[in-house]
Formats: C-alpha cells, structure tokens, sequence
C-alpha cells in the first residue's frame, strides 16, 4: 500500500540510511525528508536519493510550528519518524540549551502537527542511553524495557524527556505513538565526531587517535542497516504505545574498535593517544532486544567482523564527503575539544 512518510533528520547518520532503506525496500512509497542542515549533515549525503521522483527534500527545523505545520498541510504524511536531534555527547556537556530545545520541544511540535493533520503513525527515535550505564564487572545485566530511565548526560536527558512526551502523548490524546531505542551504531554517513569514523579518519591521516580515559568503557554496535530494519519492524508490526530495544548483541570495549581500525588500515597503535576522560562517562550500554526479536521477528544481521571492514572501505572510498564534513567549521571543534582534554 502507498504511504507518505515524513523523515525528519534524513540528512544525517541514521535517517539518510533509513530514507535510502526505504526507497530500496517500499518503492511505492514516498518520502519527505524534512532537515535543518545543522552541522551533523551533509546534503551530499541525498545525492542518490534527490534523484528519485518519490523523494523531496525540505530544509526546515523541527522547532519552527509555522514551517512544520504548512508541510504536513502539503504532504499529508501516513507516518513520521522522527530522526532530528542534536546526537553528540561531548556537545552536549558544552551546551545543554540546544539539546533540550531540538530534542524534546522539537519534538513536541511534530506531535502536535501529528494531532492536528492525523497520521497513522508518529515515530520516536530513542536511544539505549536514556538507561543510563551498567557496571564492567556485571556481563549478565542487559537493558530490558522495564529497566528505569536513568540518564548520565544532558543529551541523554533530552532524548528521555521526549520519550516520555511521546508516550504522554500516546496516553493524553491517543496519538499513534512508538519508540524505538537503539544501541550504538555504525556504518556509512556517520559524522566524524563519533568514534568509528573520526577513528578512523584520523589513521588514514596519521594523526593521533584519541581514547577518553583507559578506553575501557563498552559500547554494544549494531550496523546502521540492521538499525533501520527494526524501525522499519516496529512500524509495520509494533504496537502502538510500545517501546522496542534494538541492539546487536556486540559489545566491545572502546580500546578494542580502535585497534580493529588500526590493524584493518595497517596503521601502527602507537598512534593511540589516551586523553582526558569525558565528564559522567558512561561505563557500559548493553540492550536485551528479546522483546523486538519475538513481537517484531527481527534480529540483527551484520556481523561486526564483516559490517567494520565494510565501514572501513566506505570511508576510504568516500573521502570526498569526509572532506566536506570536516572543513569549516570542524576544525575550530576539533582544536577545541581535544586541545582541552590533550592539556588537562
Ligand atoms: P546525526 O547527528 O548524524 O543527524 C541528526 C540530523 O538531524 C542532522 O541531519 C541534523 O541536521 C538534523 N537536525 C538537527 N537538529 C534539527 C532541527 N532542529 N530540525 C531539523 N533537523 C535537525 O544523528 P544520528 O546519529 O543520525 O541520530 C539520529 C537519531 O537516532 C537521533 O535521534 C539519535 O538520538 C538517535 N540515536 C542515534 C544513535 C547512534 O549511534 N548514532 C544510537 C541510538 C539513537
Ligand atoms: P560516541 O561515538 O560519542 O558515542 P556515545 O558516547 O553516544 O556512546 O562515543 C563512543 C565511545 O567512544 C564513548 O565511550 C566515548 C568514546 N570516545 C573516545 O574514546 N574518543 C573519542 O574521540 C570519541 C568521540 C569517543
């Protein structure tokens, strides 16, 4: 069946896989990508999808009531995903504001244009980090649904925050609502400020790899593909009013991924350079995503071993668009926050 989907954020990590996702698996579908181009895009990044007839693209920011409310008058959206959000921990120990302001009123104003058009469908995007961490010494504790929010950073407690409107939205007006939080991923198009690509980046250039603190902290990765199956699960099987855990069963310490991309690009580990620690660093994420593999029958599928070399080459072969993310603006970044943790 033909359905209009709004996605918004498509022009970052996640949401362009999810758009590229869609037009491959449900080309009967079309799909608006409403972006604001803040810093973590990359309109190059649509490309491929500017091409295809179902395919439009707005530049809008998700606060603005105004500009949301005249595109659902316009494209009628069946469902929204809701992919926008300022997505960096470290920028967000600078700066909350931002955070709280993209994160949870922006979502708010996609739920009331939700309320007000009618959709069959209104999205969350969440993340394993509203969970808070689990200790290194306990590998048989996992994140369940049920587990209590319990947030460490102000990013976190942004994306908790608009979880929990979300599901007070579900419950107070009725709106189809789901949410899905997801572990860390990895893959194509992710913004260099993330660890496996700016990594890995940073090898091709030589430059020196930096690891917060002892580089014990784990994180469990999930292939960015994998990620937006199970969204896409969630809205053609999940229930509304529903949280899902997407997670891939792949924890590694931080230390570990960084050597994988060292030996993967035959670079030498005394590039490794441990630096200051991050403020409230998280210890460990780790998702049970049984609830997702037994209503929604999805499971993960890309091994880590297979889904890091095919980063890998991505990145190398795609050095272009790594450019464009990191020239301007990038740089001032860069200096700034690991100049301060070299010299702390
Ligand atoms: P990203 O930073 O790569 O992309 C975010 C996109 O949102 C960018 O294109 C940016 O321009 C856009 N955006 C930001 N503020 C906006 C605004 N006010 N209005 C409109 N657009 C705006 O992020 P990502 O890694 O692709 O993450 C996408 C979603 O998934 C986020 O909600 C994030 O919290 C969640 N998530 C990410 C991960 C991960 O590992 N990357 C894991 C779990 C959950
Ligand atoms: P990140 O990619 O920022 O994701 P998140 O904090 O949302 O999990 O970081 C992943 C892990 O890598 C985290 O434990 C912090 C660590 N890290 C470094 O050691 N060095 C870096 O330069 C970055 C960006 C992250």
């Amino acid at each position: 069946m033909k359905k209009t989907v709004i996605v918004t954020g498509g022009a970052g990590f996640i949401g362009s896989n999810f758009i590229y996702l869609l037009l491959e698996e449900r080309p009967e579908w079309k799909i608006i990508c409403i972006d604001a181009l803040t810093y973590a895009a990359n309109i190059h990044t649509l490309n491929k999808a500017i091409e295809n007839p179902n395919f439009k693209f707005y530049k809008e920011d998700i606060r603005n009531r105004d500009g949301i409310f005249k595109i659902f008058e316009i494209e009628k959206p069946d469902i929204v995903v809701n992919f926008a959000a300022e997505s960096h921990v470290d920028r967000s120990i600078e700066n909350p504001g931002i955070f709280l302001e993209t994160n949870i009123l922006g979502t708010q104003v996609m739920m009331d244009a939700c309320r007000k058009y009618g959709v069959e469908r209104f999205h969350q995007v969440g993340t394993d980090e509203v969970y808070g961490d689990l200790p290194l010494d306990r590998p048989d504790l996992f994140f369940t649904e049920e587990t209590p929010i319990h947030t460490s950073s102000p990013y976190s407690t942004s994306k908790a925050s608009a979880d929990l409107l979300a599901l007070a939205y579900y419950r107070t007006y009725g709106l189809p609502v789901t949410v899905s939080r997801c572990s860390n991923n990895y893959g194509p198009y992710q913004f260099p400020e993330k660890l496996i690509p700016l990594m890995i980046n940073n090898a091709i250039k030589d430059k020196t790899l930096p690891v917060y603190g002892q580089g014990l902290n784990v994180r469990d990765w999930l292939y960015v593909k994998d990620h937006c199956l199970g969204i896409l699960a969630v809205l053609e099987r999940g229930k509304t009013g529903e949280v899902y855990n997407l997670g891939g069963h792949n924890e590694k310490a931080n230390i570990e991924i960084v050597k994988i991309i060292l030996k993967e690009l035959g670079k030498p580990e005394s590039l490794i350079s441990y630096v200051a620690d991050r403020k409230g660093h998280d210890l460990r994420y780790a998702i049970d995503p049984a609830k997702a593999e037994m209503e929604l029958g999805w499971h993960p599928t890309t091994m880590f071993t297979d889904g890091i070399k095919q980063t890998i080459r991505w990145y190398q072969n795609n050095m272009v668009w790594m450019e464009e993310c990191t020239s301007g603006d990038y740089v001032n970044y860069y200096e700034r926050m690991y100049e301060r943790r070299i010299n702390q």
